[in-house]
């Protein structure tokens, strides 16, 4: 079967390509043309899991290219995204070129070139604050910011050439994603970042807000789950843990379950304005069970904690701490 992949390069991208070609799976990847030819976090897999990889240099953006570069699969995974919330709000524009463009791009040559699977990567920013929990795929949509907006066009987008086109479009909308290889604009990298760092005093913005984490290594195999699985096309499919914790009640887990000293600075530049804040996340994943036969591997918060675990293991290594030096937060 082959297999292509957008946002291949990225946190969840890299570690969909690594779960697929360790299946055995033909995986063309396709990472945004950069000046330096990186390839992203493709890099960190293994030599002998690249021999089904073939990494392609493009942008979503253009259709001409995407086009050509999408003949003769079986299946497409649309990753690429713009995904930095505070970013959206400086460069709106460039959120609607890439995620609803891009998308755009996708769908229609998808549907020029016959692929049989599409993927469609959504997010739960799409639903905003929960007027209900757990939030199932019937809850409102509520655009808090641009990057929810797009996003919310996008998936219209692709639900739109499905009932038009009769295109096999699937949506899969993760609830907050974390693990290895995850930039420090999200809330757990960033602090095992500071940690690992040697910082006693950890900036922090709203203590407020909850999320539904789900670790990367449970929603890759979400993604997998898409290829085997039958009548799904139409359909949108949260990927969650269906158990939510505030950031507050994340730093406890950190000082108590992880043993973590520190103190904490409230920085009121990471809030988001009011009516832009997202206050709870808390999804229902009782439709990814059914149809997908998926179900996370850590769940509840002994799974949280274990997984949590795992990436600080990962993040104060000092071969991977050393790549986010440089880093700051937008
Ligand atoms: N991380 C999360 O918690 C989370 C939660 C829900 C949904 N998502 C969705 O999952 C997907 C992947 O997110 P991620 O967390 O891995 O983010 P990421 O920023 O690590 O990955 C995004 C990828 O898209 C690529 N990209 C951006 N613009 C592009 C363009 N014009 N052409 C080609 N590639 C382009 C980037 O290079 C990057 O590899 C996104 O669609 C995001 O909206 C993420």
């Amino acid at each position: 079967m082959k297999i292509f992949v957008t946002g291949s390069e990225g946190f969840i991208g890299s570690h969909l390509v690594e779960s697929l070609v360790k299946k055995k799976y033909k995986v063309t990847a396709l990472i945004l043309y950069n000046f330096k030819t990186s390839s992203g976090w493709l890099s960190e897999l293994e030599k002998k899991n690249k021999k089904n990889l073939k990494i392609i240099y493009g942008d979503v953006r253009d259709f001409n290219y995407v086009l050509k570069e999408t003949k003769n699969f079986d299946a497409l995974f649309h990753l690429a995204a713009l995904i930095s919330i505070p970013h959206s709000y400086n460069s709106p524009k460039s959120y609607l070129d890439t995620n609803l463009i891009g998308t755009y791009n996708v769908l229609e040559a998808a549907k020029i070139n016959k692929i049989k699977k599409i993927i469609i990567t959504s997010t739960s920013e799409v639903y905003g604050t929960a007027k209900y929990i757990p939030i199932d795929e019937k809850h409102e949509l509520q655009p808090q910011s641009p990057y929810s907006a797009s996003k919310i066009a996008a998936d219209n987008l692709s639900l739109s050439y499905f009932n038009t086109f009769n295109l096999p479009v699937t949506i899969i909308r993760p609830f907050n994603t974390f693990g290895p290889r995850q930039s420090t604009r999200a809330i757990i990298p960033s602090l095992l970042t500071q940690i690992s760092f040697g910082k006693s005093k950890l900036n922090v913005g709203n203590l407020k807000p909850s999320r539904d984490f789900t670790y990367v290594k449970d929603t890759a195999e979400a993604f997998c789950k898409t290829l085997k699985a039958k009548n799904i096309e139409g359909e949108v499919i949260n990927i969650c843990n269906n158990f939510d914790i505030s950031v507050l009640d994340l730093l406890n887990i950190l000082k108590k379950e992880l043993k973590l000293d520190f103190s904490l600075k409230i920085q009121k530049k990471r809030f988001r304005p009011d009516k832009s804040e997202v206050f709870r996340l808390h999804g229902s994943n009782e439709k990814a069970k059914r149809l997908l036969n998926w179900k996370p591997h850590y769940f509840g918060k002994k799974g949280f904690v274990k997984a949590i675990n795992e990436t600080y293991q990962w993040y104060k290594k000092l071969d991977n701490l050393k790549l986010f030096k440089d880093t700051y937060s937008i």
